[in-house]
């Protein structure tokens, strides 16, 4: 069996040890080094981020000390063994501190080649150790996190983030009932509306939450949770005054994706603006990004740039998934096979257009993979599910999820009024 290769994160404000460390692991095909934090705010985001076996982390981290990032990244429910680095030999105190973070070992400054390389391998196989041996422990790594994404607003990507949640939902029921399979992060402030697709009003959202040094409170975003009929948990990030407040801060978006990840199989997320920090860091740390992009020509040549722009950032190519979506009737004119040689790409999935049931299911809050699971949109959503490695062939019964539906959309009084306003040949709930 092929060794498994340690990814390493080092954590070192003056960058002595770090530079130490990376000599010691030159030219050794065991290790990787996935990131170097000079700060403690870095060190938790990458530790989130990159999955890092290990974490060497120096106590002279600014402006949290180290032991106070190890006892932060002990609540973070993470898979990481860390190892924690001092300048001279240790207190009672730190001693104590470190015990109950669950530090691994304890290197003192300046570092030895033998002693440091013992530390890692000891600390990574107590680790893997424990994964194989720890309850459900080996679920950690088939998670996955799914950005949706495109270059431009009105090309379809909240009714594919949307649906695919619905859709994955569905398929995921039947194997873990009532299991916390899927959740959709909607993490656009100003124009968020995954909640309005969903005929969901959330009483706070992720604007409502400030970062502080520490990071966010697990419990807090927690407390954000949304239950939809569907079985799809959303978190939004969307705020009822949408000019007064802009992005969200770097910690609140990391720790929000950390903590849907420890709780949900799959997490979609609709990116919404793109070129944010916000957006980087998401399409950072997911495992898919999908692309969605509006067949018309304006869009085609706006995704070809935002793909060359992803690939330049060094985003493997092999992360990206195009869907292609047909917004518009004329959308017809341009073939799929013209649309990937444009984009120089090969698309994933198409979406079909469908005017009255795509518009309908926005304006009802009734997801259309739900209501219409026959229709030419819902399979191609399906297919996109199927192709993210989800078996759409096990979906929980239809007839379940209308009657959980149907209580849910006699709720608001939105709903009511706009289904006045509902195309008549659509019956929802009917198909
Ligand atoms: N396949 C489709 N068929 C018909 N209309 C569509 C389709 N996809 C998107 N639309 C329309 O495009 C609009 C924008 O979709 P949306 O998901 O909000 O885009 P984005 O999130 O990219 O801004 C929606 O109001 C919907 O009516
Ligand atoms: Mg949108």
């Amino acid at each position: 069996m092929a060794t498994q290769v340690i990814k390493i994160l080092i954590a070192d404000s003056d960058g002595v040890a770090c530079e130490q460390i990376c000599s010691f692991l030159t030219g050794d095909p065991t290790c990787q080094v996935v990131g170097r934090a000079v700060n403690a705010d870095e060190c938790t985001s990458l530790a989130l981020i990159k999955r890092p076996d290990v974490i060497l982390v120096h106590n002279n981290l600014k402006p949290t000390s180290g032991i106070e990032v190890c006892e932060h990244l002990a609540l973070q429910n993470l898979d990481s063994a860390t190892l924690l680095v001092v300048s001279q030999a240790m207190d009672e105190n730190l001693f104590r501190r470190m015990m109950t973070a669950g530090v691994s070992e304890l290197l003192v400054a300046p570092l030895q080649k033998g002693r440091t390389m013992d530390a890692i391998r000891n600390a990574f196989n107590k680790k893997t150790n424990l994964r194989r041996g720890g309850a459900g422990g080996g679920d950690e790594d088939s998670r996955r996190i799914i950005a949706v994404t495109g270059a431009r607003g009105g090309c379809g990507r909240t009714m594919v983030a949307v649906n695919l949640s619905c859709a994955i939902a569905r398929a995921t029921e039947r194997v873990s009932p009532g299991g916390n399979n899927v959740a959709l992060a909607d993490i656009n402030v100003r124009a968020g509306d995954a909640a309005t697709f969903l005929d969901i009003r959330p009483q706070r959202t992720l604007a409502d939450i400030t970062d502080s040094a520490s990071g966010v409170d697990r419990e807090m975003i927690e407390s954000l949770l949304e239950n939809h009929a569907s079985g799809v948990t959303l978190l939004s990030a969307s705020t009822t005054e949408p000019y007064d407040r802009q992005e969200l801060p770097r910690g609140v978006i990391v720790s929000a994706l950390a903590v849907l990840r420890s709780r949900f199989k799959y997490t979609v997320v609709d990116v919404g603006v793109t070129g944010t920090e916000v957006s980087n860091v998401t399409l950072d740390f997911c495992d898919t990004i999908l692309m969605v992009v509006g067949v018309d020509l304006p869009r085609l040549r706006a995704a070809r740039l935002y793909l060359s722009h992803l690939l330049e950032a060094n985003v493997p190519r092999e992360k990206i998934q195009v869907v292609l979506n047909d917004i518009q009737p004329e959308s017809k004119s341009i073939s799929t096979s013209q649309a990937e040689a444009a984009l120089g790409v090969t698309v994933a999935a198409h979406v079909p257009h469908e005017d009255r049931l795509v518009c309908a299911s926005i304006n009802l809050g009734q997801p259309f993979v739900l209501t219409h699971p026959g229709s030419a949109v819902s399979q191609a959503i399906n297919d996109l599910a199927a192709r993210l490695g989800v078996d759409v062939g096990k979906g929980s019964s239809l007839k379940d999820f209308l009657k959980r539906l149907q209580p849910a959309r006699e709720q608001h009084g939105l709903v009511r009024a706009v289904r006045d306003y509902a195309p008549k040949t659509i019956t929802l709930g009917n198909k």
